[in-house]
């Protein structure tokens, strides 16, 4: 496995894994939907009752006000450790634990279960012990993460899948997925899971990079923080050719409600763009939010692997457009779009997650998760016009 796939899986395994952190995105946020977005914003025609495990994370908080938005009945079950208090007071919160407090789900019935935040096999497993007989549908929300091979262009839900090589998938526990090369593997093995136990009623949903306002990762933020601070900006690659893909969290959110909704099963990709959307055309689209100065110079993927500037990493959202992982910004999103995917405007993202960046404290704001430290982007800044000199 290369280095940069290595980095990918762990940033995503801690992406997984980073529920506990932040704010919980306002309804302000939720609100600063695109024309599509709000064209979706009408009742369900049939109000279901909604079993949400997870919720008040990154994406849950948008899926729960969606649906209460469609006139849905909804519950979460979770902790109450994340965002306590910030729940909306229509939505009912079940407390327990998904490693082994699961009393608080027993002998209710719900329409359809939406699960989120699972890696661990054994979590569906246990869940659905439980929810079987009550619950109609399953629900997973996955990754695109689960496959094993980058290396091609237009990958679709067939694609081949990482392979689990450990002793026993069900004893693994959230101490043994901080070892990153898991989180593959048992998301794969998760998505089984789900369809064992309800077998024909599963939706799978593989999310490409989420973003947007309560991101605690700061992949994507990087982006629209780093173009709002000005000055010149190292940019990854060929601005017109090297492709990027991600999902707004609310896109991600909403769609899934609606896949609910339309009884959908079966596995979708979830991720943009509608079409093609290049480097170049992302960071155009980020400019429009901030007043900034700021001057864009293209630095070559040769040039920045031979500094050993890390691709996704510290340079987040970009890949590199060749080698095994090239496929990864390239994979195929056509049957959402199918169904109904809508995504909204690059500078509706930008402008909410700056939006949201600028309320967190000021040490939070001080130190970016992702992307290139300003002395070291100004170092491979200075290397890349010296040579060109
Ligand atoms: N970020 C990305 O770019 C990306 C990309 C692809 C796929 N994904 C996947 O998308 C999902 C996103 O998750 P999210 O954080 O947005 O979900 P979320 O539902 O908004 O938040 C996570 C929830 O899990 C609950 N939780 C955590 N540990 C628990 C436990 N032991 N028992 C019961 N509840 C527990 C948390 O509440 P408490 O802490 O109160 O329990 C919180 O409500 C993940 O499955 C991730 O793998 C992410």
């Amino acid at each position: 496995m290369s280095t940069n796939r290595r980095n990918f899986l762990k940033l995503s395994a801690l992406a997984g894994g980073s529920i506990g952190l932040g704010l919980l995105p306002g309804a302000s946020d939720l609100l600063a939907a695109g024309p599509k977005a709000d064209a979706s914003r009408v009742q369900a025609v049939k109000p279901l009752r909604i079993l949400i495990l997870g919720g008040t994370g990154f994406t849950g908080p948008f899926q729960v006000r969606y649906a209460l938005s469609r006139g849905h009945k909804v519950t979460v079950f979770n902790r109450g450790k994340t965002h306590p208090g910030e729940l909306p007071k229509e939505a009912e919160q079940l407390i327990g634990d998904r490693n082994g407090q699961l009393d608080a789900l027993k002998g209710r019935p719900w329409d359809v279960v939406i699960d989120i935040p699972t890696t661990l096999p054994v979590w569906v497993r246990d869940v659905a012990q439980i929810l079987k007989g009550n619950v109609e549908r399953y629900v997973f929300i996955s990754t695109t993460s689960v496959y094993s091979d980058n290396s091609k262009p237009g990958m679709d839900e067939s694609g081949p899948l990482a392979q689990y090589q450990g002793a026993d998938a069900m004893k693994e526990t959230q101490a043994t997925l901080r070892r990153f090369p898991l989180y593959s593997p048992l998301k794969v093995l998760s998505e089984k899971e789900a369809e064992k136990w309800f077998p024909g009623k599963t939706l799978i949903i593989r999310p490409g990079l989420i973003v947007g306002p309560g991101d605690e990762t700061d992949r994507f933020t990087y982006w629209p923080v780093r173009l709002d601070r000005g000055g010149e900006i190292l940019c990854p690659g060929d601005p017109k050719t090297d492709l990027v893909q991600f999902i707004d969290a609310r896109d991600l959110a909403e769609w899934t409600i609606r896949m609910v909704e339309q009884e959908t099963t079966g596995i979708f990709n979830a991720l943009g763009p509608k079409s093609r959307l290049t480097m170049g055309e992302l960071l155009d689209g980020l400019k429009t939010v901030t007043t900034s100065q700021s001057r864009f110079t293209w630095v070559d993927t040769d040039f920045l692997l031979s500094q050993t500037v890390s691709p996704w990493n510290e340079l987040p959202v970009w890949v590199a457009p060749r080698g095994p992982e090239q496929g990864f910004s390239m994979l195929s999103n056509k049957r959402a779009l199918k169904k109904g995917l809508t995504l909204r405007p690059i500078p509706d993202t930008a402008k909410a997650t700056l939006e949201w960046f600028r309320k967190q404290p000021a040490e939070r704001q001080a130190r970016l998760r992702s992307g290139i430290t300003p002395e070291r982007e100004t170092e491979v800044l200075a290397a890349w016009h010296a040579q060109k000199k």
